[in-house]
């Protein structure tokens, strides 16, 4: 099946739900797992540039009469609410000595798909009180949640979300397009040794493993308590067996790129001059990245802009020089993100979409894009 739909991204999800669990057995907390140990969202450099500008909107729209009194800015795939902390202690601060009180009108609202996570973020920021809400939405999706939102939101910030979110690989070999089809396997050796240590019979494995999938270690620790005594135990069986997992592909030759369908309205034919004539390549769809993209920009008011730090490429070319996921980290899945991709398809919405080196760390990995609408 093509990538997006391996079982590898239930194991994602189950990570985010169950985080506390996974960090409990580990000893570790997931930013260390990010690159550079830390998330970049908490950088306070970037941070302060960042309301800074939005200040600088604000003011020239107030001048013209045309600032709205409801001031929104939203953030998607919230983690521990680190960025959301840092960002909003800033605002407060750089709001008192700008002293126009944006602070009262200022609306944070957080958006994540794990629950958990998200009463996580709420603590992080109890402070900020009714300045801040939290919804449980599908980045992938975000109109579906905050459609009341169209047009209105100044800022949407996500940091480390898009590699984080499915994707498929395409190919194009000898000229001729191909779809890499994935499979996740335990090799029978690690299968049987997975197996022998949480005392499950080897046939009944697999059927376990999709009900740890299906209900999380808390649960499937009180549904089955003759075999896990804690939450703790399926938590090992958890992570015994993401260790153990890995991916078999295949290339499926593809009728033509139009046979391909990227997202509900576009077809893999926009990959065309991405994949083009240097050679064999293969590059990810960024499916994932990409409807979040798309459903985001729509949120945008005329003068907002969408923010978004994490792993892109910048350059086609660089998918002939290296292996860019995916990869796992922790219990979740990376994969890098199509940057030339998501420009495209901004351009053709008629915003201006900008990859830059990180300002705070311009050697690092993870870049900036920015979205807004072209002048
Ligand atoms: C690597 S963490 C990044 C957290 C934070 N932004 C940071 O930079 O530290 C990814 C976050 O995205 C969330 N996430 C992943 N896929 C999502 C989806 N489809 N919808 C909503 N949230 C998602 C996870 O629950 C997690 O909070």
């Amino acid at each position: 099946m093509p990538a997006s739909g391996s079982c590898i991204w239930r194991f994602n999800i189950l990570y985010w739900q169950a985080l506390s669990r996974w960090e409990q057995a580990t000893g570790r907390e997931y930013e260390q797992a990010l690159p550079g140990g830390e998330s970049d969202a908490r950088n306070t450099e970037a941070v302060h540039e960042m309301i800074l500008e939005l200040f600088r909107v604000w003011d020239e729209l107030d001048a013209r009469h045309a600032l709205p009194q409801e001031l929104y800015v939203v953030e998607l795939g919230v983690g521990n609410g680190g960025q959301a902390r840092t960002w909003l202690d800033a605002f407060a601060a750089l709001d008192r000595g700008h002293g126009r009180d944006y602070y009262r009108r200022l609306h944070y609202l957080m958006g994540d798909y794990s629950a958990h996570v998200l009463d996580r973020a709420r603590q992080t920021v109890a402070h900020h009180g009714d300045h801040v809400n939290g919804l449980v939405l599908d980045a992938t999706r975000p109109l579906l949640t905050l459609g009341f939102l169209r047009g209105k939101a100044f800022c949407v910030y996500i940091s480390n979300v898009y590699d984080n979110l499915p994707t498929d690989e395409v190919a194009s070999i000898g000229g001729r397009p191909y779809l890499v089809e994935v499979r996740a396997y335990l090799r029978d050796e690690d299968a049987a040794r997975i197996a022998g240590q949480h005392h499950i019979p080897d046939s009944a494995l697999a059927a376990v493993i999709e009900r740890l999938l299906r209900l999380g270690p808390d649960l499937l620790a009180e549904a089955a308590p003759e075999r896990f005594a804690e939450a703790g135990h399926a938590v090992t069986l958890w992570r015994d067996v993401w260790a153990a997992l890995r991916l078999q592909e295949r290339y499926v030759p593809l009728e033509g790129l139009d046979a391909y369908r990227l997202s509900p309205s576009l077809t893999g034919e926009i990959l065309r001059p991405l994949l083009g004539h240097g050679g064999d390549i293969r590059m990810h769809a960024s499916n994932g990245a990409l409807a979040s993209f798309e459903g985001t920009l729509p949120l945008l008011h005329p003068f907002g802009r969408l923010l978004c730090h994490d792993l892109f490429l910048t350059e086609p070319a660089q998918y002939h020089a290296g292996f860019f996921g995916p990869g796992k980290y922790d219990g979740s899945v990376v994969n890098w993100v199509n940057g030339p991709l998501l420009q495209l398809i901004g351009n053709r919405r008629g915003y201006d979409v900008q990859i830059a080196p990180f300002s705070a760390r311009p050697g690092s990995n993870v870049k900036t894009l920015t979205a807004q609408v072209r002048d």
